[in-house]
């Protein structure tokens, strides 16, 4: 049987990440598109000379031309900008709003069976706008947010509690970016959940919400340190974990930006929640109930997802 085939778009900080790990894990054969010429191929024969020693078996290919994507089973979009200090993910909409429509219409024209990865931010946004450019069904195009931004809430809290990371699971809900809703009741050390550890005298209430705090910032703080771009490892790892969720059909329970009708009193958006990650895509969105005080952090943040919907249909009216 072939090798699964991965059609990176963007061939940038985090494109160069995915392919590395997705030659190292043998995840398939792997092209990096991107419109910088060289770029793309000199990632991928450099990661493809790292295979001898490492010992993997995976074709790596740079291209310009989108015709090298043609029957992808898996299409990872980073094309566009990062942020620069200062700067939030939503002053990145208009111009990767343009890129999100060359990019949706080569995935469209060139691998329209693919399951597709969003990572360009402002990412509940530009998913969507990448689904309506591309036209495949919702459940095959989905963005990533809620496995980083979980993996950066377990990562403060194995440092809060002294406890190996693998021990703490974590739940985040909502638009990726500065409303996002990290629901502390569901999020768990071994199973007890952190309310529960609070009484137990392991953190205080204000030591948890200042790393509720951290993981909103948690880009934004490595913006800051980096000065010329923005996260680009554990977003790779994130979008990975994705990627083999569907092409292994693992059936992962995965936070991500999907599209939502019907379940959580959503009505048709794209907005981070828990899902279910197989070979049919987004195979199932997990409904949960949230308390009142979480509905409602939830609702601004979804508002805020809609504020930025509103404003790529006031940039092209195409999109309606
Ligand atoms: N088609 C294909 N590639 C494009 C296009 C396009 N229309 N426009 C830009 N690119 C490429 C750039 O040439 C660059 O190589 O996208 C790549 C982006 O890479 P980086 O600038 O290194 O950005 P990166 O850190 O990888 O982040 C990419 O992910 O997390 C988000 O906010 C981040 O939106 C940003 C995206």
């Amino acid at each position: 049987m072939a090798r699964p085939k991965i059609a990176l778009i963007g061939a940038g900080q985090i494109g160069g990440t995915l392919a590395h790990l997705a030659a190292m894990k043998e995840l398939g054969d792997v092209v990096l598109f991107d419109i910088a010429e060289g770029t793309p191929e000199g990632k991928a024969l450099d990661i493809a000379e790292s295979g001898p020693v490492e010992g993997f078996d995976a074709a790596l290919k740079g291209t310009q031309s989108y015709s090298d994507i043609a029957g992808a089973d898996v299409c990872i979009v980073t094309a566009g900008v990062p942020r620069k200090p200062g700067m939030s993910r939503d002053d990145l909409l208009g111009i990767n709003l343009k890129v999100m429509k060359s990019v949706g219409e080569g995935i469209r024209d060139h691998a329209p069976d693919a399951f597709v990865i969003c990572i360009t931010n402002p990412l509940d946004a530009m998913v969507w706008a990448l689904r309506e450019y591309s036209g495949l069904p919702h459940e095959k195009v989905c963005g990533m947010a809620g496995v980083l931004d979980s993996a950066r809430f377990r990562h403060f809290l194995s440092l809060e509690f002294g406890v190996s990371m693998r021990d703490v699971s974590a739940f985040v809900l909502g638009g990726h970016g500065d409303t996002m809703v990290p629901l502390v009741r569901y999020s768990t050390v071994a199973g007890i959940p952190l309310p529960d550890l609070i009484k137990m005298g392991w953190t205080t209430q204000e030591k948890l919400d200042a790393i509720v705090q951290r993981t909103r910032d948690g880009g934004a703080e490595i913006v800051g340190l980096l000065k010329t771009g923005s996260a680009f490892y554990a977003p790779a790892t994130s979008a990975i974990e994705m990627a083999e969720a569907y092409l292994k059909d693992q059936k992962r329970v995965l936070p991500c930006a999907a599209y939502v009708d019907g379940a959580l009193g959503l009505d048709g958006m794209y907005v981070g929640v828990p899902t279910v990650i197989g070979a049919g895509g987004v195979e199932r969105i997990i409904d949960i109930k949230m308390t009142k005080d979480e509905q409602a952090m939830f609702d601004g943040s979804v508002n805020a997802v809609q504020g930025l919907l509103d404003a790529c249909k006031g940039i092209d009216s195409s999109l309606q």
